[in-house]
């Protein structure tokens, strides 16, 4: 029986989930599906009780039903635990599960684009304090990072990851960057500033130090003005498209039962498709 995957969101459709996981089922002649489903609001807690009746075997979860997913889901990995959100679900034996698998596309991303990233990196700057800085964050301290900067235009929410994940953490306020910058190697954003259509990140890259890493977890566009000033002058980048395919992996498998790989064939597809 065709298994059938979807990624559940409102609005839905701009995703480009169903470009990986497709690419994926053809690549590995699978008996398999993967669709997009318009869940509006008020009927997600619904849809999610009775995910059995939706005749899928599970599916990705976005914006902006994570949190949705996270409490109707019966079973939590340790990641979605921590983080109160959900982003992949499966049905195993009628018991809904769920995971969340940002973490791991952020870790993942980081990884393949400079595999030495983690060494004896001293200091990271997150910028931002949302649900995408939360997955961040968990990923920068559970890899051992020594001290990790939360900057926020609004500070209780870097203060609340502060309290969240504890004494590596510190919270400042988004106006004080600008000194706090010379001992940061690993600089992300987090935040939608640089995305099409939203202003772009203004800050002052110039105090960082030439083998700082810069980050972006935008992209559309790939090359967003952060990464274009982190390049002028000379520092390593990552964009954030990575991401969005690594964070797909586990999902996949756990539906189709095939580990896929992000190959440089499938980010071109996307590349295509989001030039398109
Ligand atoms: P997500 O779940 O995708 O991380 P979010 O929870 O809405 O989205 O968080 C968006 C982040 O971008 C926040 O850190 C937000 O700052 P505030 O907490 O002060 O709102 C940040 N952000 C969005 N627009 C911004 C802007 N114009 N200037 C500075 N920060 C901005």
């Amino acid at each position: 029986m065709t298994r059938r995957a979807a990624v559940i969101g409102h609005p839905i459709a701009h995703s480009r989930s169903p470009l990986i996981h497709g690419y994926w089922l053809e690549k590995h002649g699978i008996d398999g599906s993967y669709g997009l489903r318009d869940v509006p609001p008020a009927a997600i807690s619904g849809f999610l009780a009775d995910f059995a009746a939706s005749g899928l075997v599970g599916g990705n979860v976005t914006v902006p039903h994570k949190e949705a997913a996270f409490r109707a889901a019966r079973e939590l990995d340790p990641v979605a635990a921590a983080l109160g959100a959900v982003n992949t679900l499966w049905l195993a034996e009628g018991v809904l599960h769920g995971a969340n698998t940002d973490v791991h596309g952020f870790l993942a991303n980081l990884d393949a684009g400079e595999p030495q990233w983690a060494r004896a990196l001293g200091e990271a700057v997150v910028l931002g304090a949302g649900g995408a800085a939360r997955a961040v964050v968990h990923g920068l301290v559970t890899r051992g990072i020594d001290r990790v900067v939360v900057a926020n235009r609004t500070l209780a929410r870097a203060e609340a990851l502060r309290a969240q994940f504890g004494p590596r953490v510190h919270a400042i306020d988004w106006r004080d960057l600008a000194g706090r910058l010379n001992g940061c190697r690993l600089l992300v954003n987090t935040t939608s500033l640089g995305m099409k259509g939203q202003p772009p990140l203004d800050i002052d890259l110039s105090a960082l130090s030439p083998d700082a890493l810069v980050t972006d977890i935008v992209y559309v566009p790939l090359e967003t003005p952060l990464l274009t000033a982190a390049k002028a002058r000379g520092l390593k980048t990552v964009d954030g498209l990575g991401m969005l395919l690594h964070q797909a992996v586990p999902g996949f498998e756990r539906w189709f039962g095939v580990r896929p790989q992000v190959t440089g064939e499938l980010r071109a597809r996307l590349v295509a498709d989001l030039a398109a």
